[in-house]
């Protein structure tokens, strides 16, 4: 009776939330970490999340959990942030173009043409290299804990674009950062930065004439209904940073934070695994649906953006040293 009492009030007070027969064996009250992702339930970065959480929450002993709001519901990416380091969130999938408005520098790992492909990229996110970077932001409330690939990106609009001048006075949508405004002016059109929830209403009344983005968003979003031809610039691979609330993830047991790093880890590698497919998978649908996928040559984009390739690199002694590790895990 008495024993009963006792589990009764530790339950009460949050401490115990069972106990094994034996009576021994402490389970800690589940914390739920909200999440916030801009994209929907079919994305493979949802899902990797949802598979992280459950492996968390098993290998924790239940003592973490994630809570993955999609669509956008909690805002921009750049609102989810601030939610993120008042810790009224906990978690979020934000550009890198976001985080780079903390610390220019991060603009470096979002350099037009820097990566290869998906593999190259693969490796300098899976080797440590940029760690250093990642931990420059934490001051802010926030840190970085990985990144995803969101795959390359091309412009899509009203019609093909084969050379820079295609682009001439065409406003396209980019992401809120000054270095990929700069990006979409070099590659010959009107970079306009706006959130990606406006994007397609901005096209659909002419406030835009297109955007640049993956197939998989492109596709997910609707976009080829009113930008029907998907030009193969390849300009873009851009990081998706994984951020948490810096108190929460620094608060975390030794041991829970190695099994959060660790399958971090190992959802990042499997990430990147589910992006071909997906890619496919959103090509098909979006051909479905009358979008045209044009292969283009990308030398003259890639020659306009040089002069930005040199600015960006050469901001500081961190970004030179980036740029100089990252090309050299080139295949
Ligand atoms: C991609 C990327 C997102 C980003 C979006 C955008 O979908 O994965 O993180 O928000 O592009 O263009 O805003």
């Amino acid at each position: 009776m008495k024993k009963i009492l006792l589990i009764g009030i530790l339950s009460l007070m949050g401490i115990v939330a069972g106990c094994s027969e034996k009576g021994e064996k402490e389970k800690v009250k589940t914390k739920v970490l909200k999440v916030a992702f801009n994209q929907s339930e079919n994305h493979p970065q949802y899902k990797a999340m949802r598979e992280f959480s459950d492996r968390l929450e098993k290998e924790t002993n239940g003592a973490y959990k994630l809570e993955i709001s999609p669509n956008g519901l909690l805002g921009d990416q750049r609102a989810t942030l601030e939610l993120v380091q008042s810790g009224v969130i906990q978690m979020a999938l934000v550009g890198n173009p976001v985080v780079e408005n903390f610390n220019q520098d991060f603009a470096v790992i979002g350099l037009p043409y820097l990566y290869d492909s998906l593999d190259h990229q693969k490796k300098v996110f899976l080797s440590g290299i940029l760690d250093p970077l990642f931990k420059s932001v934490s001051k802010n409330g926030f840190e970085v804990i990985g990144a995803f690939t969101a795959g390359s990106r091309c412009v899509y609009t009203d019609k093909p674009i084969m050379k820079p001048e295609d682009l001439s006075g065409y406003k396209i949508r980019v992401m809120q950062s000054d270095t990929m405004k700069k990006m979409i002016d070099l590659m010959g059109g009107v970079g306009t930065p706006m959130g990606q929830g406006e994007v397609y209403t901005a096209i659909q009344q002419g406030v835009i004439e297109g955007g640049e983005n993956n197939e998989v968003t492109y596709s997910d979003l609707k976009h080829y209904e009113v930008a029907p031809y998907f030009s193969y610039t390849n300009h873009l691979m851009i990081p998706d940073l994984i951020v948490i609330n810096e108190k929460l993830y620094n608060g975390m047991s030794q041991e829970n934070r190695k099994i959060f790093d660790r399958l971090m880890y190992e959802t990042i590698e499997k990430e990147f695994l589910a992006w071909n497919k997906n890619v496919e998978k959103a090509k098909e649908i979006a051909i479905e649906n009358g979008a045209t996928f044009v292969n283009i040559d990308i030398k003259p984009f890639q020659k306009n953006i040089e002069p930005l390739q040199e600015t960006v690199k050469n901001h500081s002694d961190v970004t030179r040293s980036i740029y100089k590790k990252v090309r050299e895990l080139a295949n």
